[in-house]
């Protein structure tokens, strides 16, 4: 074991290395690998993307680099909901800066964060492909465009309520 991949509990790394060792030597490994350490993660913390760039020998910026440009990957810890509102250029015109404020606010979440019972966070994304309908909020894989702070009561109702369906 290296010094780098040594940064990982003993826990962590028993979970992680099956996943490279399915990967290891074969091409194109790194966007399925990211993906299945994030479905167990939930998240790709920087340990596990240098424990990853070490095994596969790959270099790290460019790890980095398919991380910061899919969309589907997040560094940080994300709740059961992520809430991303949309930053590109037509978004941003129609005030989506100002719409993360507002949301932020009703949520009590900074950008970045995770509720304390791990149902929501707020993050920003970049261009999601909807600009007709900007400002955008987009949670999981749905868009809702135009959307505004106020409407954000009844989407939480709706997702609580989806919850519910699902636990049944
Ligand atoms: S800029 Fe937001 S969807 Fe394109």
């Amino acid at each position: 074991m290296t010094t780098e991949t040594s940064i990982l509990e003993g826990e962590l790394q028993a979970r992680l290395q099956p996943i490279v060792e399915r990967y290891r030597g074969k091409r194109g490994a790194v966007i399925p690998v990211l993906q299945e350490i994030q479905g167990v993660l939930g998240y790709l913390p920087r340990k596990a993307l240098i424990f990853v760039a070490t095994e596969l020998s790959i270099p790290l910026a460019e790890i980095y680099s398919v991380v910061s440009f899919y969309s589907q990957f997040s560094t940080v810890p994300v709740g059961r909901h992520r809430l991303e509102v949309c930053t590109g250029t037509a978004c941003y015109v129609k005030g989506s800066h100002q719409l993360l404020e507002e949301l932020g606010e009703k949520l009590n979440l900074e950008p970045g964060q995770v509720s304390p019972d791990g149902r929501l966070s707020l993050a920003t994304t970049r261009c999601v492909g909807a600009c007709s309908m900007a400002p955008v909020l987009k949670i999981g894989e749905e868009l809702y465009g135009e959307f505004t702070a106020d409407k954000i009561e009844q989407l939480l109702g709706s997702l609580a309520r989806r919850e519910e369906a699902d636990r049944e």
